[in-house]
């Protein structure tokens, strides 16, 4: 029987953080003042209005969906706001405005707690446990079972990632020797499944591997979403041509806003639409970071004036429609001026 999943639907984020103005300090303890500093003094008397707070917009207007048996990835430059809307999501941070759902539900936070794993950047381990210690470590914190049935998930676990070889390796840290970076991320990874959630949250899981543990850490995320229907959604920092092929959905953010939320393919269609012809062997969430610039719409302007610009939806398939003409009328001059050179061989060569 195919088992539930878990859709997640994140509606109108908005996550401001405020900061206070500091008040000019006045030393307390001033004996000796110039006369000129007492009339400054009776001038400043009047009492200081309250500083005005100030805020920073962190999320803005976040709309997003992850679906279950499949991974959501979420691109953006650094600071455009990726692992502040994952911690909104894990239910570490609570929105201003917003409202969050599971299965179109509203979610209770206990309840989402539960049944969803928050896999931080930074791995936070005993540096001398052996893996299999920390997830039976972990197991026991975590998870109310008979010891029979707890080695039993462990040792499921250490297959699931692939871990079996390294189960009796401690994890190490600088001053220790342990396991490899790949391998520690994959534990990381492990103490947050280890409950079996529905939902698999992860802040940058690939940063500092190399192009092919990320794809395996990726690949393992990938199976554990389309064979138990886990939710799985990461944030990810320049992905591989091979880790992006393994993505459902990608959502590109900038400065706190959306600027794509759909499939690699729709967003090779919205870069056309702007008018960004993706060059030849260059990765497609690449490319689209380094045109956030182009893609977000520009700040303080009309409508009218920005559909001029082409930020308009008229705009933007008039655009495709010039793009995909342009690409055809390009072939059919490439294919016209090879057949001329054909014909002209065929003619020196005496060839019919
Ligand atoms: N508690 C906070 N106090 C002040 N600024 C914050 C706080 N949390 C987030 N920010 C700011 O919000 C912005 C988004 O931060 P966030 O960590 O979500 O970015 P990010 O996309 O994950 O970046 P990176 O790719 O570098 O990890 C940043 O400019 C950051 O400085
Ligand atoms: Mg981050």
């Amino acid at each position: 029987m195919k088992k539930q999943g878990c859709e997640i639907e994140a509606v109108g984020i908005n996550y401001k953080i405020y900061k206070h103005r500091t008040r000019r300090f006045s030393y307390p303890f001033k004996i000796f003042t110039t006369t000129t500093t007492i009339v400054e003094q009776e001038e400043q008397s009047e009492p200081e209005p309250e500083p005005e707070p100030e805020f920073r917009h962190v999320l803005k207007n976040v709309t997003c969906r992850a679906k279950p048996w499949e991974i959501l990835a979420i691109v953006g430059p650094s600071g455009a706001g990726k692992s502040t809307l994952l911690e909104v999501l894990a239910g570490r941070l609570t929105p201003q405005t917003g409202s969050f759902l599971v299965n179109q539900k509203p979610i209770n936070k206990t309840h989402f707690k539960k049944i969803s794993g928050y896999v931080t950047q930074k791995d936070t381990l005993f540096p001398l446990l052996t893996v299999q210690e920390t997830f039976i470590f972990t197991a026991k914190l975590r998870l109310n079972l008979k010891p029979a049935i707890l080695n039993s998930r462990v040792n499921s676990l250490l297959n699931e990632l692939g871990l079996t070889h390294v189960a009796s390796t401690r994890i190490g840290d600088d001053r220790i020797r342990g396991v490899s970076g790949g391998e520690r991320r994959r534990v990381s990874i492990g103490i947050d499944v280890i409950h079996d959630p529905q939902v698999l949250i992860l802040d940058e899981p690939t940063s500092g591997l190399d192009s092919t543990s990320a794809l395996q850490i990726i690949d393992m995320l990938k199976t554990m979403a389309e064979t138990q229907g886990r939710t799985i959604i990461l944030s990810i920092h320049q992905p591989g041509f091979r880790i992006v092929k393994l993505f459902n959905s990608v959502l590109l953010m900038a400065d706190g806003s959306v600027l794509h939320h759909g499939t690699v393919d729709q967003l090779s269609l919205h870069l056309l639409s702007m008018g960004l012809l993706l060059p030849l062997h260059v990765n497609i969430v690449e490319f689209a970071i380094d045109a956030v610039e182009t893609l977000q719409p520009p700040r303080n302007r009309s409508e009218d004036v920005m559909k001029e610009e082409g930020f308009g939806e008229e705009s933007r398939w008039r655009n495709v429609v010039i793009m995909v003409c342009f690409i055809t009328f390009y072939r059919f001059i490439s294919y016209v001026v090879l057949r001329c050179r054909c014909s002209c061989i065929c003619l020196k060569e005496g060839l019919t």
